[in-house]
Formats: C-alpha cells, structure tokens, sequence
C-alpha cells in the first residue's frame, strides 16, 4: 500500500471505530468503503486492499461490493460530483437541456472531469425527488427545480470556491471527501440543518385530508 504512515495510522484508528458498531466485521464493509473514499476521493486499488485486510476477507469480495453502488467511485474525480437527472420525468421537464447545457459549459461529458479538478459530470438516475423535477445533485445535496441557467451559475460557482447552498438539506455544500466520511458514519454536526419535505412533497398529503391526521 502506498499510504503514508500518517494517513495508515488515521485509517487504522478510524477503521477500529466503525467496526466497534457492528457485530461482525463484514458488516462494515460500506462505511469502510466510504472511509478510503474520504481518504483519496474515490476507492483506489489501495482502498480495497485496506478494506480486505482490516475486514479479513479476499480483495474480490470488497471490489464486488465497490462496483455495485455508483456512490462509490472507482476512479479519480473532482471535489465536487454534480449529477443531473436525465430519468423520465426530469428529462421531460427539462433534465435534457440541462445535462447538455452543463456538458457544453464546462467542457466534460458523462464521468468527466474538469482539468482543475473541481467537477465530475454524471448523468444519475432518478434521485426519488421527481415531485421537484429537474433535479440535479451536488455531493448528493439536492438542486430541485433547476434551469440551464442555474446549473451553469452553480458549477461557476463552485469553480470559484463560493459558498454553495442545497435548496433542501445542510446550508453549504461540502467536498466530496468530507460527503464520503459523513457516510462513513462521521458526523459532521449540521445534520439538521436546512428544509427537508417541502410543499411539493406534502401536496399529496394536503389533498387527502382522510389520511392527513394518520400522517402527522
Ligand atoms: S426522475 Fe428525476 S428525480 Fe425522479
């Protein structure tokens, strides 16, 4: 492996901690993933050697966990991961004309990344926010409502090194590293921070006065 003695110390010390919270190590094979994510930026070679090794189990099986779940990245990426919606409803809400509007802008197709490494480009699947489609997602904080022009202020933005802030969810957007040890069971405090459900999301409920009362 080809971590420092310093980050191997970090990693070790981290790993001890996750694996705390589980019966079998095994177990912790996704949070353990997200922890040499927030190490590098992605799941390097080194990553699934580490995880093996800390887990006792072959590098198969860790790589096989790794290439399942698209929130594990196998390859260097920028800071920050920005996915637009192209699945049904955001495409026809306008999810198409965005994915291409943000292509061009910035120079980068699918799973492409910008050469000052600050924006990986990434066409999702649906991100189970239709109600406020054309969605796109930045280190998975949600961007409902979106235009061609607003990704483009966005990503400008974030090239820039301001502040970003989510429609729903924490008031800044962080890099992808830090997203990474938050799933790694890291908390970073800022939790409930920001709007969750919002109007769009409560409509349904709103109409149905019947199962209202139930709900709440
Ligand atoms: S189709 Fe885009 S969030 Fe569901």
């Amino acid at each position: 492996m080809t971590y420092s003695d310093e980050a191997r110390a970090r990693l070790d010390k981290d790993a001890q901690r996750i694996l705390a919270r589980y019966p079998m190590k095994r177990s912790a094979i996704l949070p353990l993933l997200h922890l040499v994510q927030s190490e590098e930026g992605f799941v390097s070679p080194d990553g699934i050697a580490f995880c093996a090794e800390t887990l006792d189990v072959g590098t198969a099986e860790v790589s096989a966990v790794a290439t399942f779940y698209t929130q594990l990245r196998r390859r260097p990426a920028g800071e920050y991961h920005v996915g637009v919606c192209t699945n049904t409803l955001c495409a026809l809400m306008g999810g198409d004309a965005i994915w291409e509007a943000l292509r061009d802008h910035v120079g980068v197709d699918h799973h492409g990344t910008t050469r000052d490494g600050k924006i990986t480009l990434e066409r999702l699947e649906c991100n189970a926010a239709c109600d406020y489609a054309p969605v796109v997602m930045v280190n998975w904080e949600y961007f409902d409502n979106q235009t061609p022009e607003s990704v483009k202020e966005l990503v400008d933005d974030l090239r820039a090194g301001k502040d970003v802030t989510p429609t729903r969810g924490a008031d800044k957007v962080c890099t992808f590293k830090e997203v990474s040890r938050i799933l790694a069971g890291f908390g970073d405090g800022r939790a409930n921070e920001g709007p969750s459900a919002g109007p769009a999301s409560l409509a349904g409920l709103e109409t149905d006065g019947g199962r209202k009362g139930a709900a709440s």
